[in-house]
């Protein structure tokens, strides 16, 4: 017996787990400072750990109304119908569904480069081909509707990351608009907002509500703290609301997850901590670290610091992790999650000792 063709397909390569660097290098995991999966440093919102609790002794039936409850609560804050609303195990999850839905064998994607790894791996599991197009190192890595275009070649979904990660920076609106203007009539633009909380930009549904061209994708895993019970979603035009039954998983969502989503939305003081100490920190960061950064409008930061192999290996020895960002083709940098104030205190100690040790 063996799998199909996977040649193609890529591993993904997570941040590690605090765990697993606590045990390789005989640390308590509280020693760590763990800065490499733009992750909440503040915990989840208290709100989402008590509905899970709540949700706890009645996981023996399946979570038929909670779906439906998120879906229609989602729904309303964006200002969509409840068809709209593809939720999933994850943005990840979302994507597949997406691609699931639109992806006929052969059909192509277009994503950035570098990019998120999920966009390809995810193309590729539902029989797509992938093709890239680049953002400009020399020109901070901007968006353009342009640069898309220029490497446009009909493919069935185009994927933007704003902000974008690993290098933090945004696509405006106006050129979103641009870019589903200059594609053809059956090209899905997919806007990735999994960082906009963070950002400035107020974020690009109202292209969902006035366009069929444009998607939007969400998550609960960042600003709201809920990584490890994956949950997110995309919101889709109106005219492909009725694939959604066609391609989930049944009870797609877990049930603690759907309560917790429900709580987090209505835990802003959560939502306004989270927000307001990841802009500090990545304030803190293009000041005080003493290496090139470049805007960002995630809770993360691209910094160049030349060896981002040796600098990852030399940090985390001293109890700091962060991401090498080789795996995304950017090997001389590594991108730092923004932390509590105490955690990014430590960081940039810790990585500025290292690169002054490597001058
Ligand atoms: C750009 C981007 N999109 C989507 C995701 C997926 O997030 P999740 O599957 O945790 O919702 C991530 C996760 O790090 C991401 O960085």
């Amino acid at each position: 017996m063996r799998p199909r063709d996977l040649s193609d397909h890529a591993v993904y390569e997570a941040g590690r787990g605090i765990e697993e660097v606590a045990r390789e290098l005989g640390f308590e995991p509280e020693e760590l400072v763990k800065l490499s999966s733009n992750e909440n440093p503040h915990g989840p919102s208290p709100r989402a750990v008590e509905a899970v609790r709540e949700a706890a002794p009645s996981v023996n039936t399946y979570p038929k109304s909670d779906h439906t409850d998120l879906i229609d609560r989602l729904a309303d804050r964006h200002g969509v119908d409840p068809a709209q609303v593809w939720l999933a195990s994850g943005g990840d999850g979302a994507l597949d569904y997406l691609h699931r839905a639109l992806l006929d064998p052969g059909e192509g994607v277009l994503v950035p480069d570098p990019g998120f790894a999920y966009y390809p791996m995810s193309a590729r599991f539902h029989h797509g081909t992938v093709s890239t197009y680049p953002l400009d190192r020399e020109a901070d890595f901007e968006q353009t509707a342009e640069g898309v275009l220029d490497a446009y070649d009909g493919e069935r979904v185009v994927h933007v990351t704003s902000p974008h990660n690993p290098t933090g920076s945004e696509m405006p609106r106006a050129a979103v608009a641009r870019l589903a203007e200059g594609t053809d009539e059956g090209t899905l633009v997919l806007v990735d907002e999994a960082y906009v909380e963070f950002s400035d930009d107020p974020g690009k549904v109202d292209l969902v509500r006035e366009r069929e061209d444009v998607a939007v994708l969400r998550t609960f895993s960042k600003v709201y703290g809920l990584a490890g019970l994956r949950l997110g979603y995309i919101l889709t035009p109106d005219t492909l609301g009725e694939a959604y039954p066609r391609v989930n998983t049944p009870f797609a969502v877990n049930k603690p997850a759907l309560r917790a989503g429900l709580a987090a939305l209505d835990d802003e003081d959560h939502v306004e901590r989270t927000v307001e100490s990841a802009r500090w920190s990545r304030a803190y960061l293009h000041e005080h670290l003493d290496a090139p950064t470049w805007p960002s409008g995630g809770n993360f930061v691209l910094a160049d610091v030349g060896d981002g192999a040796a600098v990852f290996e030399a940090a985390k020895r001293r109890g700091v992790i962060v991401r090498d960002t080789t795996s995304f083709g950017l090997p001389d940098c590594v991108r730092v999650s923004t932390g509590t104030r105490e955690g990014t205190r430590r960081a940039v100690e810790v990585l500025n000792g290292v690169l002054d040790e490597r001058r």
